[in-house]
């Protein structure tokens, strides 16, 4: 029977990181996977989270199930990180999840849950995996203008022209900051527009906060979420993965903003209960690493530290890049790459450009030209820069 079933096609992210492994060039360069790297390369535990082990390690009495919405103290730590009291806390509901995408899912599947025939409208490009979940799921996904190719930003005017086609109950999909793949955000004019928007269609917000802590800070990255969180009722879906550097661990958090106690109480009950279908208990040992820096004032200093040390390192290599493709092509077409906000900037290389960077440079980065700007250092800065100018970018 097993034999029946269809092929499926690769993941074009994760495959890349198997195509770089197999590549046996020593001078190859990785932009794929959104994972950061330091200047050596290396995926570093950072020292917070490290000493939250130790802790946990040493304290941790028991390995007994915690609750089908994971450990309370997970979500208590999360929620003002995140939205600082733009909603009323008995008006939230949240569970935890198998990282970041275990929280999309739930999120899609809670929204069906209340509307069986739901819609939900998606950035174009947005982050490959949500289409694929909405096609596992049956969901009927519908795109909305997003970027602007030509100056590689947000395509504000088309964005909220095609947002005007929503209709009551469509949940739209919005990147809270630092836009996979493209590296473009709205201006906080254009989410106060998005927000009455969808305010005025009666959408429901769904937020994807993969990347709190990437852009220009916790607060400012946080800005657009807290607003939507504020205007009404809103579904979150935030990853550990990045900003704690904790991806295998898989934590993730789905908070939905109700408009009353009573909607939170609801959707409580939905959150445990889709876990309990899926895997009855969200894995624990990340989330206990998040609430255990969060809840320590000199480890969450240090934690907060360590982000903005990640966070200025890539927008130095975002800057050295500019400065370096202005040098080589007496041009400043590259200076959106400042603008960009996060790990990736969109390069704007076809298919074929990309090929052949992997090719003939050894430069591996996703088909639509989306670069993980943390898998630069100083050194490959200009490495990258010639080979764009010499394929022609
Ligand atoms: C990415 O976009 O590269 C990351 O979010 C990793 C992933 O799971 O695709």
């Amino acid at each position: 029977m097993l034999d029946r079933l269809p092929e499926q096609p690769p993941d074009a992210i994760l495959s890349l990181m198997a195509a770089f492994r197999a590549d046996p060039r020593a001078d190859k360069i990785d932009l794929g996977v959104g994972v950061y790297r330091d200047a050596e390369g290396r995926t570093p535990i950072m020292r917070a989270v490290r000493e939250a082990e130790r802790r946990i390690w040493e304290g941790e009495t028991t390995k007994t199930y915690t609750a089908l919405a994971g450990d309370p103290a997970f979500a208590d730590a999360l929620i003002p990180l995140v939205l600082d009291g733009a909603a009323p806390r008995a008006h939230i509901a949240a569970a935890a999840t198998p990282g970041g995408t275990g929280a999309v899912r739930l999120a899609f599947e809670l929204a069906r849950m209340a509307r069986p025939d739901l819609t939900v409208w998606v950035p174009d490009p947005t982050w490959p995996n949500h289409l694929s979940i909405l096609r596992h799921l049956g969901i009927p996904a519908r795109p909305f203008r997003y970027f602007d190719p030509e100056t590689r930003g947000v395509d504000a005017g088309g964005m909220l022209a095609d947002l005007g086609g929503v209709a009551e109950g469509d949940a739209v999909l919005l990147h809270g900051c630092c836009h996979n793949p493209t590296g473009a955000d709205p201006d906080a004019e254009t989410w106060a527009e998005i927000d009455a928007l969808l305010r005025r269609r009666g959408a429901l917000p769904l937020v994807d906060l993969a990347y709190l802590g990437f852009g220009e800070g916790l607060e400012a990255d946080a800005a657009a979420t807290r607003r939507l969180a504020a205007s009404g009722e809103c579904l979150i879906a935030l990853s550990c993965s990045k900003n704690f550097g904790i991806y295998r661990e898989r934590a993730g958090l789905l908070m939905a903003v109700g408009a009353s106690g009573e909607a939170a109480r609801r959707a409580q009950g939905a959150l445990a209960h889709l876990n309990r279908q899926t895997y009855s208990f969200p894995p624990d040992h990340g989330a206990r690493i998040v609430s255990t820096v969060l809840g320590d004032a000199a480890l969450r200093a240090e934690w907060e530290a360590e982000l903005a040390g990640i966070r200025d390192g890539m927008a130095a290599l975002r800057s050295a890049l500019a400065a370096e493709l202005r040098r080589l092509t007496n041009d400043d077409r590259f200076d959106f790459l400042r603008r960009h906000r996060g790990m990736f900037s969109r390069l704007g290389a076809t298919p074929e450009q990309v090929a052949r960077m992997r090719e003939d440079h050894g430069i591996y980065m996703v088909g639509d030209g989306r670069v993980n700007i943390a898998g630069l250092n100083p050194a490959t800065v200009p490495v990258l820069a010639r080979a764009m100018v010499e394929t022609g970018l």
